[in-house]
C-alpha cells in the first residue's frame, strides 16, 4: 500500500517505519524542518528502544522517506494523521489546532477511493466533525478512526504487534470498503490473530481516552493505599503483590510511587472530563478529578519525606534527583514527575542536581534553571539525600556500599519502590520509600 503519516513525533515517526516495516511504501511529513531532516538521515529525533534499528533497515528499502512538504502525500491512498493533542493553556481540554490543521492541509490531496485515518488522540465528536469536511472536499474519499495504545519505551513492538486493533467505519457504504483498505494495511498483524474491534466513531474515539483513563485510575489506586499504607505502617509494595494475584486486578499497573506523567495519561484524563462537561455527562469523570489529585499529592509526598530524612528542612541541602524523564526507556519530559519534584525542592532553597541517562537535554531545555550531571555519581557527589524518581535499570541496580562512598549522607527517598529497602539499611542507609514503613 501506498501511505502518508502527517505528524512525525513520537507516534508517527515509529508508525511510519512500522508501516515500511510492514511492506508498504510510506512518506512521512512533518512541519519541523530538523526532525525531517534527522528522520531523513536515518536518525531519530527522540529515544526510542528499537528505532533507530528500524530507521536503517527500512530506509535501505527505499520504501521510507520523510519531507516537509505536504503536497507529497499524492499519490498515497492511506492517510494516517499522527499529530499531537497537547492540553490547551490553562484549560482542561485538548488543543486541536495541529489536528484541524493536518486535516485542512491534506484534504485538497485526497483522490477518489482514499481512506483518511484518524490517529491522534482526540475529543470524541472530532472524527464526526472531520467527516463532515471531508464530504464536502472529497465525497468519495472515507474516514476511518484507528486509535494508538502503543507505549513510549515499546513503541516499535507495539506498533507491531499491538494488543488490538480498534477501527471506527463510517455509517453506510463508506465502511465496508475502508475497513477493506485498512484490513490490507494491518494484513500481518491480523494474520498474526491480533483481535479486531470494528465499531462506530463515537465508540473508537472513546476506547482509547476509557482505556487511559483506567491505567491512570489504576495507578491513582495504588498510590491511594499507599497513603493509606503511610498511616498505618503497612506496605504497599506486598499489598499491590497480594491483590495482584486476583487475576480480576492483576498485578500490571499497580507500582506505588510517584504516579502517573508524560504527554499521554495527564492530559488524556483532563481533556477526557473537559469534553464530558461539554457533553453534559461530568458527573461521569468527577472521579478522575479525584484520580488527578491523588496523582499530584505523590509529588508532594516526595518533598515532604526527602524534608524529613534532612531533619525538617532541605533549605541549603545539596540533592541529588535519578531521573528527569518521565518514565525508564523514554527521554521524554513532558508532564516529569521527576522533574516536577526536583523543581519543587530547588524552589524550596535545596541546591539540586538531576541526572538522566537519556533525559537531560530535553529536561534542561524545560528547566534551564536546575543543574544537570551526566552520572548518578556525579549528581550525587556531596549529596545530603538522593531521590530516585524514575526507575532505570541502572538505578535499580546501584551498589548502595559504592555509592554510599560518593555522598555527602546515606539518605535516600525511593520515589518508585524499587530498591530493596534491607540491602541499603545494612549499607548504612536511611531509606524511605513512598508507601513503605
Ligand atoms: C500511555 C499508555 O500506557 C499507552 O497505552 C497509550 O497508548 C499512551 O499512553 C498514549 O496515549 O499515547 P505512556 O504515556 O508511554 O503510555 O506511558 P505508561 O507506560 O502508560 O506510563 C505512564 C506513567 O505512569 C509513567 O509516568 C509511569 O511511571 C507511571 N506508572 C506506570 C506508574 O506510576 N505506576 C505503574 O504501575 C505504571
Amino acid at each position: 500500500m501506498r501511505i502518508s503519516v502527517i505528524g512525525c513525533g513520537y507516534l508517527g515517526a515509529v508508525h511510519a517505519a512500522c508501516m515500511a516495516k510492514l511492506g508498504h511504501d510510506v512518506v512521512g511529513v512533518d512541519v519541523d524542518a530538523d526532525k525531517v531532516a534527522l528522520l531523513s538521515s536515518g536518525r531519530a529525533p527522540f529515544f526510542e528502544p528499537g528505532l533507530p534499528e528500524l530507521l536503517e533497515e527500512t530506509m535501505a528499502t527505499g520504501r521510507l522517506r520523510f519531507t516537509t512538504d505536504l503536497a507529497e502525500v499524492a499519490g498515497a491512498q492511506v492517510h494516517f494523521v499522527c499529530v499531537g493533542t497537547p492540553q490547551k493553556q490553562r484549560e482542561y481540554a485538548a488543543d486541536m489546532r495541529f489536528v484541524d490543521a493536518a486535516v485542512e492541509g491534506v484534504l485538497p490531496h485526497l483522490a477518489p477511493g482514499d481512506v483518511l485515518v484518524g490517529k491522534s488522540t482526540v475529543p470524541v465528536g472530532t472524527a464526526e466533525r472531520i467527516a463532515e469536511r471531508l464530504a464536502e472536499v472529497q465525497p468519495e474519499a472515507s474516514l476511518v478512526w484507528n486509535p494508538e495504545f502503543l507505549r513510549e519505551g515499546f513503541a516499535v513492538q507495539d506498533t507491531l504487534h499491538p494488543d488490538r486493533l480498534v477501527y471506527g467505519i463510517p455509517e453506510g457504504p463508506d465502511g465496508p470498503h475502508a475497513q477493506a483498505v485498512l484490513d490490507e494495511v494491518y494484513a500481518t498483524p491480523l494474520a498474526d490473530g491480533t483481535p479486531q474491534v470494528v465499531t462506530d466513531f463515537a465508540t473508537a474515539q472513546l476506547v482509547k481516552v476509557a482505556a487511559n483513563s483506567f491505567l491512570a485510575t489504576k495507578i491513582s489506586f495504588i498510590n491511594a493505599m499507599a497513603e493509606l499504607c503511610e498511616a498505618t505502617g503497612a506496605d504497599v509494595t506486598q499489598l499491590a503483590d497480594a491483590i495482584g494475584h486476583d487475576a480480576r486486578i492483576g498485578r500490571r499497573f499497580l507500582n506505588a510511587g510517584l504516579g502517573f506523567g508524560g504527554g499521554c495519561l495527564p492530559k488524556d484524563i483532563r481533556a477526557f472530563m473537559a469534553r464530558a462537561g461539554e457533553l453534559g455527562a461530568d458527573q461521569a469523570l468527577s472521579f478522575l478529578r479525584e484520580v488527578d489529585a491523588i496523582n499530584m499529592r505523590r509529588r508532594v509526598r516526595m518533598v515532604d519525606l526527602a524534608r524529613e530524612v534532612c531533619d525538617g528542612s532541605i533549605v541549603g541541602r545539596k540533592v541529588a534527583v535519578l531521573g528527569a524523564a518521565f518514565k525508564p526507556n523514554s527521554d521524554d519530559v513532558r508532564d516529569s514527575p521527576a522533574l516536577s519534584v526536583a523543581a519543587q525542592m530547588a524552589l524550596q532553597g535545596a541546591s539540586v542536581v538531576v541526572t538522566d541517562p537519556e533525559a537531560v537535554a530535553n529536561a534542561e531545555r524545560a528547566w534551564p534553571s536546575l543543574t544537570f550531571a551526566a552520572t548518578p555519581q556525579e549528581a550525587a557527589a556531596g549529596a545530603d539525600v538522593v531521590v530516585l524518581a524514575t526507575e532505570w535499570a541502572e538505578y535499580r541496580d546501584l551498589d548502595p556500599h559504592a555509592f554510599g562512598e560518593v555522598v555527602a549522607g546515606k539518605r535516600i527517598v525511593d520515589g518508585r519502590n524499587v530498591l530493596d529497602p534491607g540491602k541499603w539499611r545494612s549499607a548504612g542507609w536511611v531509606y524511605r520509600a513512598l508507601g513503605r514503613p
